[in-house]
């Protein structure tokens, strides 16, 4: 992960240092859960939420999804509209806006992959409140939450989570993969701690599909 400095991350080096690294581990994972799941909302599609350069993005196009991609970061939705396995991709809808601003339908798979920690509060309950009706619709949701111990904790602007707080977030989802992890490691020669929760859920069993009325 790049260290960035607090406050304005520079997203156009981010992109430039992931570029190259294939598709993130955590989306791997969440196709390799999902690949057991006979009763996916079809036809496949997923909604990449701070897609960012699109790498996770390409990947679920190699495998045949559909996708749309938000990022509101212009420059990041430029360059996976004109990276070669994306650019006029028919299967691609990109938009420019707040993760928090996006609407959907009918996702198989909710994906959001650090971004949250970018979101305003106020951004982050509105997004949240969608997803958690997508989920109860029988969507998947895959999502990367930073810890209290991540480096970015001392910036305010990033919004990192203690393990209570996040199982707490998804007290209205069943939690089906949660992985903590936090490890010492090296960004761009840079001693970095991360401390990240990857989390996938979906609805609980309990809870009868469309029982939650669509609330944004
Ligand atoms: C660390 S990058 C991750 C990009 C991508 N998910 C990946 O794993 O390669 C974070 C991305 O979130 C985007 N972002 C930040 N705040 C956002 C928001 N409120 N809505 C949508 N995207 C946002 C940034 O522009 C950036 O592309």
């Amino acid at each position: 992960m790049l260290k960035e400095p607090a406050h304005q991350p520079n997203w156009s080096q981010f992109y430039d240092y992931i570029k190259d690294q294939g598709p993130s581990i955590e989306l791997l994972q969440t196709l390799i859960l999902l690949d057991f799941d006979p009763d996916l909302i079809q036809p496949l599609y997923a909604v990449d939420l701070g897609c960012g350069e699109g790498r996770d993005t390409r990947e679920l196009l190699r495998r045949g999804w559909q996708v749309l991609a938000v990022d509101s970061c212009a420059e990041g939705i430029r360059r996976l509209e004109a990276h070669p396995d994306s650019a006029d991709h028919e299967q691609l809808e990109t938009r420019v806006e707040s993760a928090a601003d996006a609407t959907w339908s009918n996702a198989t798979l909710i994906y959001a992959s650090r971004v949250l920690p970018f979101l305003s509060n106020d951004e982050f309950t509105r997004l949240w409140k969608k997803v958690a009706d997508s989920v109860e619709r029988g969507s998947y949701f895959s999502c990367t939450l930073f810890g209290d111990r991540h480096d970015f904790a001392s910036d305010p602007s990033i919004r990192c989570r203690t393990a209570a707080q996040v199982q707490e977030l998804f007290s209205p989802f069943e939690i089906i993969a949660y992985d903590e992890v936090e490890q010492d490691t090296l960004s761009r020669n840079t001693p970095f701690h991360c401390h990240m929760f990857n989390v996938i859920a979906k609805r609980k069993l309990s809870s009868a599909p469309h029982a939650v009325a669509s609330g944004s």
